[in-house]
């Protein structure tokens, strides 16, 4: 079967259902394929807030926050290797988007005075993230699917796309398996938008849910386009122990302070101005170190302490998280401590998108964190990744429209031997007895990521990572699944995840090989330095006859100078 569309996106989480409406505002007949039901995908899981220099909370001297403040945090917080042009997109746009959703619904957080009330959050110079308690993109999310759903948008869920199909060098549209059939669909679009979400699963300890496996950067790798900055994975700092569930940055913003097993606050030594409240890769670092050098608890995590916020506070602001804590770690936030530690969180990498969206292959687009517009750099602020799908979702909806005048709709033929193609390939994957079950090879995989290109990377150790990754693709050719039916079959689903991951996962490797510096999240023992001289640049990373191959592109500059990073 296929279907036909101008404008076909893929995901349905924040990004995908904003550009979502906005081709739909244009008249314009698009759809969304998603792996989930829109309300299961991950920016439901946002917790703590959307920055938006809405200037509700001043700041600590009595100023205003503006634009300008919001993008200075953003490039210094990016160490350097956010483009400025983008960020200062983002940050312009992130007040509008905010009010947006807010007429469209969403529940925010107030002040006494009834507007939108904002948070401090880390690398922040005022309280600039506004919140729904501690349920932010729940919120959000299921204010657009509201819209969505009554627009009649059609949304194909539960549905793996497995392929993008090209004609003469151009993104025509995809092929998806039906999880609930076993069919395989062709969908005929002038444009495609890649929405899909991160790749965080490819790491063992992550506060992605199960479903951020990266699968439309590395369909996108496939088909000719490029992922830029992989080796930039942010790993949060509060994750409770034991599930890694995350534990949002805005429990340090109410006031939350981190304690080693000395009861030091240790943060003063690691970032004696912003304290609790610096950067994440600062934090986790600390973290880290702290753990390794023996003021940590066994098992290794340290004591996120809330409990001088008083039961009222943490019951109004952070309801979810105390419930987490009970849940999950037999912990009360009002009575005990909360056990954390780092764990990964976020891709600051993923599709290369230039500043509206369009990446190398002509008719692909790509959008939230599963691109990089680059606004983020080598560190993501907290809250700029909410901010980020709704201001991009619509700006590059925007250009897809514009764009979309101008083409038509390639014939059927490409899309029906693509469809034939992934029929052959499943068969032939259903077909395959013996070998590996991929759910150990999967966990070979994420113990590997995160062993070896965790928080502090050195040369030997990822190279040792690097041969497990070849070894591990090999390995995949030769699994074979137990269930042999199309209809509702999760291994299977499971496996296609997996030969992504894998390529996802070299990508992130031989970028952060290649990169003998240290800046933002990347911090390299034998380079401890960050070069701006050789590596103020981002990393490509390309397939050619089926061989990874890395290269760079120069950072847009602006009017914030490189300096140190100083918190
Ligand atoms: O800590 C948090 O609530 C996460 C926010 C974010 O990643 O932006």
């Amino acid at each position: 079967m296929i279907h036909h569309y101008d404008v076909l996106i893929i995901g349905g989480g924040l990004t995908g259902l904003r550009a979502a409406l906005r081709v739909s505002d244009a008249g314009l007949n698009g759809a969304v394929v998603s792996k989930v039901h829109p309300l299961r995908s991950h920016s439901v899981a946002a917790q703590g807030g959307m920055n938006a220099s809405l200037g509700n909370v001043k700041g600590e001297d009595g100023t205003k926050d503006s634009w300008k403040n919001h993008a200075y945090d953003t490039v210094k917080g990016s160490d350097y290797l956010a483009d400025q042009d983008a960020v200062e997109r983002l940050c312009r746009e992130a007040p509008t988007a905010v009010i947006e959703l807010e007429h469209m619904g969403t529940v925010w957080s107030r002040l006494a005075d009834g507007k939108i009330a904002q948070r401090p959050f880390g690398g922040a110079g005022f309280p600039r993230t506004c919140y729904a308690a501690d349920r932010t993109g729940h919120n959000a999310l299921h204010t657009l699917y509201e819209h969505v759903s009554g627009r009649q948008i059609p949304v194909y869920e539960e549905f793996f796309v497995t392929s993008l199909v090209t004609k003469d060098g151009r993104c025509i549209g995809c092929t998806a398996l039906e999880l609930m059939t076993g069919q395989v669909h062709g969908f005929l679009a002038k444009a495609v938008l890649m929405a899909s979400g991160g790749f965080g699963r490819i790491f063992n300890k992550s506060t992605n849910a199960l479903i951020n496996t990266g699968d439309g950067p590395a369909l996108a790798l496939r088909a000719g386009a490029l992922l830029k900055d992989m080796e930039f994975v942010q790993f949060h700092p509060t994750t409770l122990y034991g599930t890694n569930i995350l534990i949002t940055e805005g429990a340090r913003g109410e006031g939350g302070i981190l304690l080693n097993q000395n009861g030091e606050r240790f943060m003063e030594r690691y970032a004696p101005n912003s304290v609790d409240l610096a950067p994440r890769d600062v934090v986790a670092r600390s973290i880290e170190q702290e753990i390794a050098e023996g003021r940590g608890y066994d098992g290794g995590y340290v004591h996120l302490d809330l409990r001088h916020l008083g039961a009222a506070r943490i019951t109004e602001r952070l309801p979810g998280i105390r419930q987490i804590a009970i849940d999950f770690a037999g912990v009360d936030p009002i009575q005990d401590p909360v056990p954390v530690q780092p764990g990964q969180h976020y891709s600051m990498g993923g599709i290369d998108a230039d500043i509206n969206g369009a990446t190398a292959l002509p008719g692909l687009y790509a959008a939230g964190e599963c691109a990089c517009i680059s606004v983020h750099g080598a560190n993501r602020l907290g809250g700029n990744s909410l901010v980020e799908t709704v201001v991009f979702g619509r700006l590059v909806a925007e250009k897809i429209i514009e764009d979309v005048e101008e083409m038509t709709l390639a014939n059927d033929e490409p899309v029906k031997a693509a469809i034939k193609s992934t029929n052959d390939r499943i068969e032939g994957i259903l077909r395959r007895e013996g070998g590996e079950l991929v759910f150990g090879i999967k966990d070979v995989m994420t113990n590997n990521m995160s062993n070896k290109f965790g928080i502090f990377r050195e040369k030997q150790k990822m190279r040792e990572g690097l041969d497990e990754i070849k070894k591990i693709q090999e390995q995949v050719g030769h699994v074979s699944l137990q269930n042999k039916e199309r209809k509702l079959n999760q291994a299977l689903i499971r496996f296609l995840e997996l030969e992504g991951m894998l390529l996802l996962a070299e990508a992130v490797a031989r970028g952060a090989l290649a990169r003998e510096e240290s800046r933002g999240s990347h911090k390299r023992t034998d380079y401890p330095e960050r070069d701006d001289l050789n590596f103020l640049k981002h990393t490509l990373v390309g397939l050619r006859d089926d061989t990874m191959h890395v290269s760079y592109k120069p950072v847009t500059l602006g009017v914030f100078e490189p300096r140190e990073r100083v918190y």
